[in-house]
């Protein structure tokens, strides 16, 4: 899977499975754009640049449109194209549906749907020009199957299979492919905080019998970005070690 020429913004990749992401798809050969929402994440960046690779750093919010079409434009004129969109950036605000707020149901569906959106369509604007691109979508094993005290979390994991599908049949003329992967439970911060009772019901429930690691998810991105990939859109794969099988 060879990406040189390339160039790939991966959002929320200062740290876990974006970073991992990031670095696959750089040693694959692509530019680098590294996005997040602090400071501390151009280490990433700096990283990769250390490698001998290119990359740039641009921090933004997903759920801003205003910081979303800065970004973009920053990597048009930094690298005169965009190819490959990645759109990992999520957060988590769990609670029982009851006892759910306004507030952490609006964050959760303005940072992992609304944002899915808003890069989708301002990469899209690049794409479409250049008549080639792949967008891939972090989703959720829990968008499918549901999880209690993340009623949020399941509604903009759900709704990005929906946008996957739709932008899918928008864009499949104009060989941009767009796919969804869905993670069962990966080694992250995400999942540091969760209590040990949580994580030894989840690992029950893992017929390979661990957890996965972000590199696992970056291979599944790795292969939707290439040109191999040219005939699948619209799809979601499981990166879930069979979770989604069994639950
Ligand atoms: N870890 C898992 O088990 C798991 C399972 C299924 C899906 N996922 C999904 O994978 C993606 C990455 O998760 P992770 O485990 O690496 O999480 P993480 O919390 O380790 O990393 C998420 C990154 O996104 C960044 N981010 C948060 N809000 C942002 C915003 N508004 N704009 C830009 N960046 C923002 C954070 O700063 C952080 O660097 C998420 O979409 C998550 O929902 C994770």
């Amino acid at each position: 899977m060879d990406l040189t020429g390339k160039t790939a913004l991966i959002t929320g990749s200062g740290r876990g499975i974006g970073k991992a992401i990031a670095q696959r798809l750089s040693d694959a050969g692509a530019k680098i754009v590294i996005n997040d929402v602090s400071d501390a994440s151009a280490a990433t960046a700096a990283e990769i640049k250390a490698a001998g690779k290119q990359s740039l750093f641009v921090k933004g919010n997903v759920s801003s449109s205003e910081d979303v079409n800065r970004m973009v434009e920053t990597i048009i004129a930094s690298f005169g194209r965009l190819d490959i969109l990645v759109n990992n950036a999520g957060i988590t605000r769990d609670q029982l549906t009851l006892r759910m707020t306004d507030e952490d149901w609006n964050a959760v569906i303005d940072v992992n749907l609304k944002g899915v959106f808003l890069c989708t369509r301002a990469a899209l604007k690049y794409m479409m020009k250049q008549r080639w691109g792949r967008i891939i979508n972090i989703s959720s094993i829990s968008g499918i199957i549901g999880n209690p005290g993340q009623v949020n979390y399941c509604a903009a994991k759900a709704g990005i299979i929906g946008i996957t599908r739709t932008v899918a049949k928008e864009m499949a003329s104009r060989q941009i492919t767009v796919n969804a992967i869905c993670p069962g439970f990966i080694q992250t911060d995400m999942t540091q905080k969760l209590s040990d009772k949580v994580k030894e019901e989840y690992s029950q429930h893992i017929p390979v019998g661990y957890f996965g690691t972000p590199q696992d998810v970056a291979e599944a991105v790795a292969f939707f970005a290439s040109e191999e990939a040219r005939y699948i859109t619209g799809q979601f794969l499981c990166v879930d070690g069979g979770m989604i099988s069994v639950w």
